[in-house]
């Protein structure tokens, strides 16, 4: 049994994990802070099955705070730290991109320190497609040219992958750095596109949608993310970059098209320009991941958002509050 410390545990892709861990016999220990950039009230919903496993342990602790965090975690084996505690959201970024670099890159460099100092050799850290820029033609390859960054938290998830290079030089740390390409699914954050094009169908009756219909976006199924996670915690040998993707981009119009016709193709949708921050392409090459940890998403876009939909009818009395 291996002891896996898990930050933004009780957030939407790390409650998934955390459940997938703990299912496997592993030990969890989820830290995170409930911040409100969206309703913390979702985040205790998403955790209440692993609360009901003796291998679960929350700690409510800001990474930010890191002797804090070290004083709770000190006397703990940890076998391995999954990182995925940040602050979210290209758009958010640039409305108040203190926030993002608090989170993003004070709270990975507590974990980096925290690593060092208690001799945890083994990491797994979120970033994004966002590392990529501005883009019109894919795949993208783990091995492209990252240095443009379009908002701020795109800048802070590469600052965080050249951080834990740094790490791996210079004190010989395994780290991997995987780079999801839009996750959905139940659970979703409440401001993102899907989710809140679904809101919006369902209780509205009215879409507005910023972006062309002819963007595209690689959106990829959560199930499918956490396999890649898993794996990715099981290769503990030196550095890796791996895009964990879907390799089959969706656009925009055809996003929409699906979500009215599962819920009311009769929804007036107003299209407006796209947002500062925003890119017209994500697409991810997988031939690494695949290689490396076996990884192959099976989620289409389609049977995803059914599963979605299914958690939004069941959570909708929670998610409307
Ligand atoms: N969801 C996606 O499509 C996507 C795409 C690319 C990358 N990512 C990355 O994956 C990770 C998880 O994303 P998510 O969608 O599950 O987001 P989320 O907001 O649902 O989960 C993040 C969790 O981290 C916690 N947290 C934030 N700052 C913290 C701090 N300083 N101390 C302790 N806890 C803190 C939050 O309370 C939250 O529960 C993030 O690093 C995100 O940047 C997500």
């Amino acid at each position: 049994m291996r002891t896996i410390l898990v930050t933004g545990g009780a957030g939407f892709i790390g409650s998934h994990v955390c459940e997938r861990l703990l299912k496997r016999n592993d030990k969890v220990i989820s830290v995170d802070n409930f911040d409100d950039y969206y309703d913390p009230r979702i985040k205790r919903a998403n955790i209440t099955e692993c609360q009901k496993n003796s291998n679960y342990t929350l700690l409510e602790k800001d990474l930010v705070d890191y002797e804090a965090l070290k004083q709770s975690v000190d006397s703990l084996e940890i076998d391995h730290i999954l990182h995925l505690a940040a602050r979210p959201g290209v758009i958010p970024s640039v409305q108040d991109p203190d926030a993002t670099f608090r989170n993003n890159v004070i709270g990975t460099q507590s974990i980096l320190r925290l690593c060092r100092n208690l001799e945890i050799d083994r990491l797994t850290l979120a970033s994004s497609s966002s590392v990529y820029g501005s883009r019109t033609e894919g795949p993208f390859r783990e091995t492209d040219n990252v240095s443009t960054p379009e908002s701020p938290y795109a800048a802070s998830k590469v600052m965080n992958e050249a951080m834990a290079h740094s790490y791996h030089k210079v004190y010989g740390m395994n780290i991997n750095c995987l780079r999801f390409f839009t996750v959905y699914g139940p659970r979703q954050r409440p401001e993102m596109a899907i989710h809140t094009f679904i809101r919006r169908v369902l209780e509205e009756n009215l879409l507005t949608v910023y972006g062309s219909p002819e963007s595209a976006r690689d959106y990829t199924f959560v199930d499918d993310i956490v396999n890649g996670i898993l794996g990715a915690i099981d290769l503990d040998d030196g550095f890796h970059i791996l895009n964990l993707g879907n390799s089959k981009p969706v656009s925009l119009g055809n996003l929409v098209d699906t979500i009215l016709t599962k819920t009311n193709p009769n929804v007036e949708v107003k299209w407006l320009p796209g947002r500062v921050g925003d890119v017209p392409l994500t697409f991810a090459d997988i031939s690494k991941a695949k290689d490396l940890i076996g990884y192959d998403p099976t989620t289409n876009v389609e049977t995803g958002i059914e599963k979605l939909l299914e958690w939004y009818k069941a959570n909708s009395s929670l998610l409307n509050k």
